[in-house]
């Protein structure tokens, strides 16, 4: 058997302790696969004291993540500290500049940041891998980056949003409006304390920015993208449509037209009988469609310890295994910068609401 691969946990959150628990329990399957054990040899977490249900006696400790990036003990730095700035950028660029692979769920960062990351990692011959940032569980980004490297991509779009398909679901089922479900969301911790960044569209359109550069094989300009939430929505707007015969998902769209990508989150209207009006509750779902194939769709868990921490070993194994790919599949040496369509220049279908006083002419 090779040696191990030594790994360095960054962030021992939810996702980080049951990533580590992961690596635990699949251990003698992993060596199987990889030919290598899977060894976590270091960590660094805010409170060294908080039960986790990890035994860490036998890892090393440190308090600074930045410095633990760029132990020479260490083959592989596993960011799951979160936020576009701050210590995970720093974790991840000093890991990349000390030639060290790195596996991150950071959609932000990546979103953000990714060419500059991107473009470091491909430079230093390092692998940036990133399947936990988009979808969860869902192995999205190899799907589109291997699984359909043969195709065109036409569209790539879905549910990439469980609080917000959770909360709309429930609207339409229970018949009950926006804010109250939310703060029973937020009661069952299906919804964070601040819940803007989920119920506002960001983080779907962190998703989405990753989802189109690796599908449309070009970079995106983060502040390009449409992006609407689901505040608005009334529980009238979802009678409503179930009247046109429709449902209403968050949905994060980007496709190809003549005119350049569009790239969109936002209450969506989907026909009944489509299979992503059937994905309810905090599933996720993303469909993409190549010229070659056709549309396929995956669903899963797009959140939670146990689908991302699934995500981020696989993208272990990968490393273990040898496979080296570019981040985004094609070299990004030269790669466009997508061409977006303004939202104004869109032509389409709109679902329009108008309160007015019901008197002759008012229309
Ligand atoms: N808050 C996210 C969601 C999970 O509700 O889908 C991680 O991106």
């Amino acid at each position: 058997m090779s040696q191990p691969l030594r790994l360095a946990v960054a962030g021992l959150g939810t996702v980080g302790a049951a990533t580590f628990k992961l690596l635990d329990r699949q251990a003698e399957l992993l060596a199987d696969l990889c030919g290598r054990r899977l060894v976590v040899t270091a960590v660094s977490a805010r409170d060294r004291q908080r039960n986790r249900g990890i035994d860490l006696s036998a890892v090393r400790w440190f308090q600074d993540a930045s410095e633990m990036a760029v132990d020479p003990e260490t083959d592989v730095v596993v960011e799951l500290i979160g936020g576009a700035d701050g210590i995970a950028r720093s974790v991840c660029e000093r890991a990349i500049a000390a030639g060290k692979d790195v596996v991150t769920a950071n959609k932000a960062l990546l979103a953000e940041h990714g060419d500059a990351l991107f473009g470091q990692a491909e430079a230093a011959g390092a692998r940036l891998a990133f399947e936990a940032a988009v979808a969860g569980g869902i192995p999205i980004v190899k799907g589109l980056r291997e699984g359909l490297a043969a195709n065109r991509i036409e569209a790539v779009f879905g549910i990439l949003n469980g609080t917000c398909n959770y909360i709309l679901s429930e609207m339409r089922t229970t018949d009950r409006e926006f804010v109250e479900v939310l703060s029973e969301a937020q009661r069952l911790g299906f919804a964070e304390a601040d819940p803007s960044t989920d119920i506002d569209g960001l983080d779907a359109a962190h998703k989405l920015a990753i989802l189109a550069a690796l599908a449309f094989n070009g970079l995106v300009d983060f502040p390009s993208i449409h992006v609407e939430g689901i505040r608005h929505i009334s529980t009238m707007d979802i009678h409503y449509a179930d009247e046109l015969g429709y449902r209403i998902k968050l949905l994060g769209l980007a496709h190809v037209t003549p005119f350049g990508t569009e790239l969109r989150v936002s209450p969506c209207l989907v026909p009944k009988g489509s299979p992503i009006a059937a994905v309810e509750g905090v599933y996720n779902a993303v469909v993409a469609r190549g010229d070659s194939l056709g549309a396929v769709m995956m669903v899963g868990r797009g959140a939670g310890a146990g689908p991302t921490a699934s995500a981020v070993v696989a993208d272990l194994i990968d490393i273990a295994r040898g496979f080296r790919v570019s981040p985004l599949g094609a070299p990004l040496h030269g790669l466009p910068h997508l061409e977006v369509v303004p939202l104004e220049r869109r032509t389409g279908e709109y679902y329009l609401r108008l309160m007015v006083v019901d008197r002759p002419g008012v229309i």
